[in-house]
């Protein structure tokens, strides 16, 4: 059932176009207005939320962080991520007009349905992002939009979180469409770009045999760090987080702006440090940042592997190892952006022996607390 991979994750991250692709099917209709009609929240409720919470554990949480960045540029309605598992002990304020976002691939992850139980309790409406028909989650939700990445099988989620990705710009956008926010030329694009990012995430699996490669000569590595701003920061986050679970290597995710404040302490002679570098046509100043981040930690020894946008000539002096990905709209990078990082770790798990697909410790859906 492999189809000739070796692995079921290398299996799934060739499968992401077309996840991708399935989850956008007949949700953008040609004149490029959305038509989410399984959501079974109204637009009437919609038009009167105010802040949306969204909650999840581990990949897609960091799929959650991502959809902060769009959601509140796009619809202006603040928006809060937080850890699932953290969410109802704090207390947290919610009411009618929330919308709680419970994202989750297999539907039974614990921390995330005690969530939303807690979230539903203070009346607010729960929409679910799931992969999984008629799992616990979207039972329990007011409303689900499914991704539809197919089953996942390797413990590590690839071709979930890129599925998560959309559907959270999809909800974005849909709720931009009802509430009338800043609908115009700038979301009309974002939709057409949207319409066509399988074909970008089919492209970045094209360039991978130079990533394999670097992965297997960095196997007797004992850390890795990755560094990112903006919607790169979490994506960072989830490249490290691949790295812990597959590689059992040690590895952490910073904000490029925060290296300063402490992480730079940490960088060694010929340490690899992964840089998720945003675009450099829009947010100039965040692009000339972490350029100067990238010389920065270069000055101190570090051997940066650098992931830029094709055509994005600043970063060539600075990195030792550059892997090039499509230009795409800010917000929508980390489709593309996250690639090369799960090949990466997979790589890497590969290389130090590891079972690939069952990390030691780690089950595929975590049904406790
Ligand atoms: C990481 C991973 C886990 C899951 C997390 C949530 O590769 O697979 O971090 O993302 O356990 O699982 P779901 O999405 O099923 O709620």
């Amino acid at each position: 059932e492999k189809d000739g991979y070796d692995y079921f994750m290398l299996k799934e991250i060739a499968e992401q176009p077309k996840a991708v692709a399935d989850t956008l099917l007949g949700r953008i209709d040609p004149s490029g207005s959305l038509t989410l009609d399984e959501l079974r929240i109204t637009p009437a409720d919609l038009r009167q939320i105010d802040k949306v919470v969204i909650v999840a554990c581990g990949t897609a949480f960091h799929a959650g962080l991502i959809a902060k960045y769009a959601i509140e540029h796009w619809t202006r309605i603040p928006c809060e991520v937080e850890l699932a598992s953290e969410f109802r002990y704090r207390d947290p304020i919610l009411g009618g007009r929330s919308l709680v976002i419970a994202i989750s691939q297999s539907g039974e992850t614990m921390d995330t349905l005690m969530a939303l139980r807690h979230a539903r309790e203070q009346g607010s409406k729960v929409l679910a992002i799931c992969n999984t028909n008629g799992s616990t989650i979207p039972r329990e939700s007011d409303a689900v939009l499914y991704t539809h990445a197919g089953p996942e099988v390797a413990v590590a989620s690839t071709k979930a979180f890129l599925t998560q990705l959309v559907a959270c710009y999809l909800v974005a956008l849909y709720l931009c469409q009802v509430r009338g926010t800043k609908w115009g030329d700038e979301i009309q694009a974002v939709i057409k770009d949207l319409s066509r990012i399988s074909d970008e995430v089919e492209r970045v699996l094209e360039t991978m045999e130079p990533v394999r490669a670097l992965a297997r000569t960095l196997a007797g590595k004992d850390t890795v760090l990755f560094l990112g701003r903006h919607v790169g920061y979490p994506v960072a986050l989830e490249g490290a987080l691949k790295l812990k679970e597959l590689a059992y290597m040690h590895a952490e995710g910073f904000a490029a702006g925060e290296l300063k404040h402490g992480p730079i302490a940490l960088i060694e002679e010929d340490m690899p440090v992964v840089v998720v570098v945003p675009s450099p046509s829009n947010r100039s100043l965040l692009h000339d940042k972490i350029v100067s981040n990238i010389q920065e930690i270069r000055a101190r020894g570090a051997r940066t592997i650098v992931i830029a946008e094709e055509g994005d000539e600043a970063v060539v002096p600075y990195a030792d190892h550059l892997i090039r990905i499509p230009v795409t709209p800010t917000l929508l990078q980390p489709v593309v952006a996250t690639v090369p990082l799960q090949v990466f770790a997979c790589e890497l798990a590969a290389a130090r022996g590891n079972e690939v697909d069952q990390p030691r410790n780690l089950a595929k859906s975590v049904t406790v607390e």
